[in-house]
């Protein structure tokens, strides 16, 4: 009898050896004449137990992590393909506890299923929200996302129904549905866990919003960082067009629906919507203004959803088991469930999918065991490179839009970076500054300039140059930032800063700190005058 054995073939996984795993483990079963199938699934999340290795028993799926190609001679004499103890045993996968004490609804069959097996994921509940949306008037499917409370996680938390709404309330010959598969956060990678473990649920997803608004085009831009999350997804498009899920006849519905994923530019300013589009359109991925809103006049002006991953994949899931069950999830204006991805200084990095509500420290502690280091918390930035730093005494806000936007931060995709008490704040504030500098498409004056002037500033006042001036003049110019810039770039950037100064005003007090290596090296470092 052949054993199914599960080997991650997700891009984390395979970072600490999962592809050697794989290999030992045929290699070892061959040479005992053990009969094993291995399927390269998706990753659980758990990210500290990879490579986790999962078998097949009759008493369910059995895991072991982190496995390596040593401890696998090990796992076979003591009888891992039936279950069996060692060392590395974790037990019954589903009671895991961080698995376990989740609400995997997105997320469901992450790390569950084949992902390049379509008819594994039809058994798996796939394609039921399509085929519901299929005896649905496009508006009710809009209705359905609008009542369901879904607001996009790519980072406004901007209502995806209305949004949707929007689109189908154009006359245009063609409509557009786009994925935004950027993801340039720091600490996020929820979607290329998708893409990589689940990527037919983004299909479906799109499929479901072509449907809503009447488009017959998609892409999805994929970060040209995520080779394997594009090579996935290709793969999966190519299959779905073979078994009828995409094309001229989309499951026999009559509705067509023709879908590329892209490989996007390399820029952060690539994951903003505006500039997204002009790169799709094989141009320079620069802002563009708003109004029009993609949503009337975006690809090759015409009107587009332009979502997230995540806002797209939650699609199937709403319209399956109705926008009421999502509603029943979360917290006050934030409903359903928030991914959290836990990075940084974390003793246990792990997406956690949730309701949200969670407060961060218990995200943090209950899931991510606090630091790595075991040194004290002092400091997390929620949202990517342009969220706020909190101070440890914030850790009890819940994880949702409000009680975020009520201290100043933004929640953002849902990553959170944790540092110990040996982080310098003033070096994240001045990293900020330098990031946005780098990464600014140079279309708005407040931005463009703002920034090299930030960084500036922010070295005269480390150097204890004229502090209180100099001060004085970075709140103002975080202020013309803010209020001035064209897009979010510019435009948040003063979150970080300004949280950094209010939260940890000692670390901007030092005559000459110690630094340590810069995470920048060699860039823009002329512009260090105390080093
Ligand atoms: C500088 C910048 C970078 C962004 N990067 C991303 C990104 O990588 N992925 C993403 O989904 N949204 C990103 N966004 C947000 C998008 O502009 C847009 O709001 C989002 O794709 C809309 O989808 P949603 O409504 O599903 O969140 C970024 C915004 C800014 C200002
Ligand atoms: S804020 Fe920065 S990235 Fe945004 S439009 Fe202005 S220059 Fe470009």
């Amino acid at each position: 009898m052949s054993n199914k054995v599960y080997v991650p073939g997700d891009a984390a996984a395979l970072s600490v050896g999962a592809e050697s795993v794989s290999k030992a483990i045929a290699e070892r079963a061959a040479s005992l004449r053990r009969d094993v199938n291995i399927v390269r699934n998706g990753s659980r999340g758990m990210f500290w137990l990879e490579p986790m290795v999962e078998v097949d028993t009759p008493q369910g799926r059995v895991a072991y992590g982190p496995v390596s190609v040593e401890s696998v001679p090990g796992l076979f004499e003591a009888g891992f393909l039936d279950g069996k103890a060692h060392a590395l045993s974790l037990g019954p996968t589903e009671k895991i506890p961080y698995l376990r004490n989740q609400d995997r609804l997105t997320f469901a069959r992450c790390g569950i299923t084949d992902p390049l097996s379509l008819s594994d994921y039809v058994s798996h509940g796939g394609y039921r929200g399509l085929e519901k949306a299929m005896g649905m008037t496009g508006a009710d499917i809009v209705e359905e996302v609008v009542k369901s409370g879904l607001r996009g996680r790519g980072g406004a938390g901007f209502p995806t129904g209305i949004k949707w709404r929007t689109v189908l309330q154009q006359s245009a010959g063609q409509k557009y549905i786009v994925c935004n598969a950027d993801e340039g956060d720091s600490g996020t990678y929820a979607d290329r866990m998708i893409m990589e473990g689940d990527p037919f649920v983004l299909i479906e997803g799109m499929t479901i919003a072509s449907f809503a608004v009447g488009a017959t085009q998609g892409y999805i831009y994929v970060r040209s960082e995520y080779p394997h999350a594009f090579r996935t997804l290709r793969r999966a498009i190519a299959i779905a067009y073979e078994k009828g899920y995409l094309g001229a006849n989309v499951a026999g519905s009559g509705k067509k629906f023709d879908l590329e994923a892209r490989l996007g530019a390399g820029a952060y300013i690539c994951g903003e919507e505006t500039s997204l589009l002009e790169s799709l359109e094989g141009k320079r991925g620069q802002i563009r203004y708003k109004p029009p809103l993609p949503a009337i006049q975006g690809l090759f002006g015409k009107p587009t959803v332009i979502n997230n991953v995540i806002s797209l994949a939650t699609a199937p899931v709403i319209l399956d088991k109705g926008a009421k069950n999502y509603q029943d999830f979360g917290m006050g204006k934030s409903r359903g469930t928030l991914t959290i991805q836990l990075a940084g200084n974390v003793k246990r990095a792990e997406l956690v999918e949730k309701a949200f509500g969670l407060t961060l420290r218990e995200a943090i502690y209950d899931y991510g065991g606090g630091t790595a280091s075991g040194r004290p918390l002092r400091a997390v930035q929620v949202g990517g490179p342009l969220g706020a730093y909190f101070p440890e005494s914030y850790l009890d806000t819940p994880l949702d839009y409000e009680s975020f936007a009520a201290k100043k931060g933004m929640l953002g995709h849902g990553g959170i970076v944790v540092f110990d008490d040996t982080v310098d704040l003033a070096r994240q504030a001045r990293f900020a500054m330098e990031f946005c500098a780098v990464e600014s498409c140079g279309k708005c004056t407040p931005c463009r300039v703002g920034s090299t002037r930030g960084v500036e500033v922010i070295d005269r006042i480390v150097a204890n140059q004229d502090r209180m001036r100099n001060l004085e003049l970075l709140d103002e110019l975080c202020d013309v930032m803010l209020d001035g810039s064209l897009c979010a770039l510019g435009g948040l950037i003063p979150y970080p800063v300004q949280s950094a100064i209010r939260h940890f005003p000692e670390d901007f007090d030092k005559a000459a700190p110690d630094l340590g290596p810069d995470p920048l090296a060699g860039r823009a470092r002329e512009s260090q005058p105390w080093r």
